[in-house]
């Protein structure tokens, strides 16, 4: 567990490149991507339950489905409406710790990002692909907070000190 959620907060922005302008373009996009959200909560759980290897993490979990659905659907929305902060940083720490517990490997969580980050390119590309300017923005900033959450939830598999 991190102590210093400042300091890892700024750790993640430089390492994932989130820019304020990054940021701003995040709050910006939120309106028109969040209602296209639970699309990719939806599909992200039908290719997790129908994987055999992602699918064994989640046979225990059956009757809880729907509620970690809710909470995938919240983590998503709160890339988009919270402030990039320590206390963003410790909610996702928790995150990661959560699936140290149940023992996930590292690299399902950053192939399942995939997933996700596969899904947020298809709203943006449908819902603003006429405007490339503002196109390119969305992808990078979704890009960068995506990686950014990577890096914090990793921190709880304590690779190195
Ligand atoms: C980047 C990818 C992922 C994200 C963003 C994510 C998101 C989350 C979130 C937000 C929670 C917290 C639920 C709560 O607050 O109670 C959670 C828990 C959980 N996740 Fe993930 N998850 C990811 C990948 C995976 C994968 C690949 C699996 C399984 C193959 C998985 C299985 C679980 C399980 C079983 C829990 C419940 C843990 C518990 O209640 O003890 N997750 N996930």
């Amino acid at each position: 567990m991190s102590e210093n959620f400042d300091e890892l907060i700024a750790r993640a922005k430089s390492l994932s490149g989130l820019t304020p302008e990054h940021e701003a373009c995040l709050k910006e996009i939120a309106p028109i991507l969040i209602p296209h959200l639970p699309k990719i909560t939806d599909a992200f759980y039908v290719r997790l339950i129908t994987t055999p290897v992602t699918s064994k993490f989640l046979v225990k979990y059956e009757e809880k489905l729907d509620y970690l659905k809710d909470t995938h659907l919240a983590w998503m929305k709160s890339l988009f409406t919270l402030s990039i902060d320590a206390e963003f940083a410790k909610r996702m720490e928790r995150v990661g710790d959560m699936h140290v517990e149940i023992q996930l490997p590292l690299d399902f969580m950053t192939g399942a990002m995939s997933l996700i980050n596969n899904g947020l390119i298809k709203i943006i590309m449908t819902e603003m692909g006429d405007d490339k300017e503002k196109t390119l923005k969305a992808l990078q900033a979704v890009n960068a907070v995506t990686a950014l959450t990577l890096v914090i939830m990793q921190q709880s598999y304590q690779l190195f000190d």
